[in-house]
């Protein structure tokens, strides 16, 4: 399975701190937010990722995150050159793909909690069909929204809704089988405009292929809408990191668990970042070892 990171948008609703800096570049804590649905695919096992956004935005994620050797990863980039909706990523993506299943993230949803290294390293494995996961939130309505019954067998699925069916938002990662790029080339765009990943869902919902699994509260999906969310998961990530003395989303002591790096690698990492907290870390790292 291949990864795709769409981080794209305008992100207008957080101007000006946008006006000129991709959404998905702006800090949670001690990172970009990037790095967080990085992170994710990491933990999955994903080791080719393609990176997507804007013509003016997307030198600068290749400048931050390089070709991915760094990580024993590879990384691709391609631009987004108008917004066309979510499934666009399939249609950019396409070449890249290859045929492959694959795993989209969206590039401002930040995970965290107990489980879900699991749950990712699992759905990594669909060779067909779609999985997608539904979390319980206070305001549905800002979200793609899932509706069950009883037996938990999907019923609607509907983006941004005024009146929400249910609570469950559908988060943003998705595990689609390889032939997620003609599915996706096949949908007409919805009354705003745009291609929409519901459709897609709805597409494999019709076949009998969508799963939709929980995602239980033991996982945070912080979210990082609005001024006042940004600073929220911020802060969240720093109380988990200063009670813990350990990293969330770090990116070489992952890569470094999951064998594809080396401790020198990690001690070169450290002394590209000088003197941050960061950099501190990479270097407890190394003579530590990996956190358990
Ligand atoms: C997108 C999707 C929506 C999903 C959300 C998750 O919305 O369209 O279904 O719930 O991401 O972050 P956006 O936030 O891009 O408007």
């Amino acid at each position: 399975m291949k990864g795709i990171i769409l981080a794209g948008g305008a992100g207008t609703r957080l101007h000006p701190l946008t006006r000129v800096l991709s959404k998905q570049l702006l800090p949670v804590y001690d990172k970009p937010m990037i790095y967080y649905p990085l992170s994710v695919l990491m933990l999955a096992g994903i080791r080719e990722v393609l990176v997507i956004s804007t013509p003016p935005d997307l030198p600068l994620f290749r400048h931050l995150l390089g070709d991915g050797a760094r990580l024993g990863m590879r990384f691709a980039y391609a631009e987004q050159a108008r917004p066309e909706g979510l499934p666009q990523a399939f249609t950019i993506g396409r070449g890249f793909l290859g045929g492959a299943a694959a795993c989209l993230l969206l590039g401002d949803n930040v995970f965290y909690g107990h489980g879900l290294s699991d749950v990712v390293r699992a759905a990594a494995r669909l060779e067909r069909g779609g999985r997608v996961f539904a979390y319980h939130v206070r305001d549905p309505e800002r979200y793609g929204v899932v509706e069950f019954d009883a037996t938990g067998r999907v019923l609607s699925l509907e983006e941004k809704p005024a009146k929400p069916r249910s609570s469950f938002a559908v988060v943003g990662l998705y595990f689609f089988g390889p032939d997620v790029c003609d599915l996706a080339a096949g949908l007409k765009p919805s009354a705003r405009g745009e291609t929409e990943i519901l459709d897609l869902c709805r597409a494999y919902l019709a076949r009998g292929e969508l799963q939709v699994q929980r995602i239980y509260r033991g996982v945070a999906w912080l979210d990082t809408g609005t001024p006042r969310s940004l600073l929220e998961a911020a802060t969240f990530i720093e109380a988990i990191e200063e009670r813990q003395g350990l990293k969330v989303a770090c990116l070489e002591e992952i890569a470094w668990r999951n064998g594809w790096i080396g401790p020198a690698e990690v001690e070169a990492e450290a002394a590209a970042m000088g003197k941050s907290p960061y950099a501190d870390y990479l270097r407890r790292l190394v003579t530590e070892g990996p956190a358990p």
